[in-house]
């Protein structure tokens, strides 16, 4: 991928997603929602994966078709909120390996705090999907990429459903090699770190919790 941030315009996404922003929708509708637009957004991420070829009989003749290169890809879910797009994800590549990063937001600093690790081995030689619905101040995902990087993962992509200019811009800052795709780029934060206009807060939406 060669642009840092690419938004997905397909009209099933942005259908989806207002759908997601109404307040009306109900946990279960949005949970559901959420895994259908993130198995659209994987192909978007994942649209310029390497092929290489293998031998296969078919019913009528033998040939070279292509598959996968390299190692199973990996997705790293930044706790919690990143693991409402896993499943959508693990439909379209069920053989992914999959890592979780515990941080939570100090609501005083804004800042992330880590408080679990649990990451596939081999990550230099695998592409990183960092996943987390809500690109916002940009804090947990450089901190999420910064642990990664040290990991030792050089080949990184971040997925999320909603974008803040601020976020997106911290990111290149942080990690210009690091491309982002989201459903929508919204307007802005406001004092407390959320986007506007958003779609609230997307643990508590997908989880019923407030
Ligand atoms: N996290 C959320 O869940 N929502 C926001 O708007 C920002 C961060």
């Amino acid at each position: 991928m060669t642009d840092h941030l690419t938004i997905v315009t397909h009209p099933l996404v942005q259908h989806k997603l207002t759908l997601m922003r109404d307040k009306n929708t109900s946990t279960g509708e949005f949970r559901a929602l959420l895994r259908e637009i993130s198995a659209l957004l994987a192909y978007e991420v994942t649209r310029e994966l390497e092929l290489t070829t293998r031998a296969v009989e078919t019913p009528m003749q033998e040939m070279d078709a292509p598959v996968l290169k390299g190692k199973k890809l990996a997705l790293v879910s930044i706790l919690r909120a990143g693991n409402g797009l896993l499943d959508g994800v693990l439909e379209l590549i069920p053989s992914a390996r999959v890592g979780f990063v515990g941080l939570y937001r100090d609501e005083a600093t804004l800042k992330p705090v880590q408080y679990y690790c649990k990451l596939p081995e081999g990550l230099e030689d695998r592409l990183v999907i960092v996943v987390d619905p809500m690109l916002a101040t940009g804090n947990s995902s450089v901190a999420a990429v910064d642990l990664l990087k040290a990991a030792g993962a050089t080949n990184i992509r971040f997925m999320c459903l909603l974008a803040a200019p601020e976020g997106v811009a911290r990111m290149k800052e942080a990690h210009p090699d690091v491309p982002i795709v989201t459903a929508a780029l919204d307007k802005r934060l406001n004092d407390k770190g959320y986007i506007l206009p958003g779609l609230g807060d997307a643990g508590d939406r997908m989880f019923g919790t407030k």
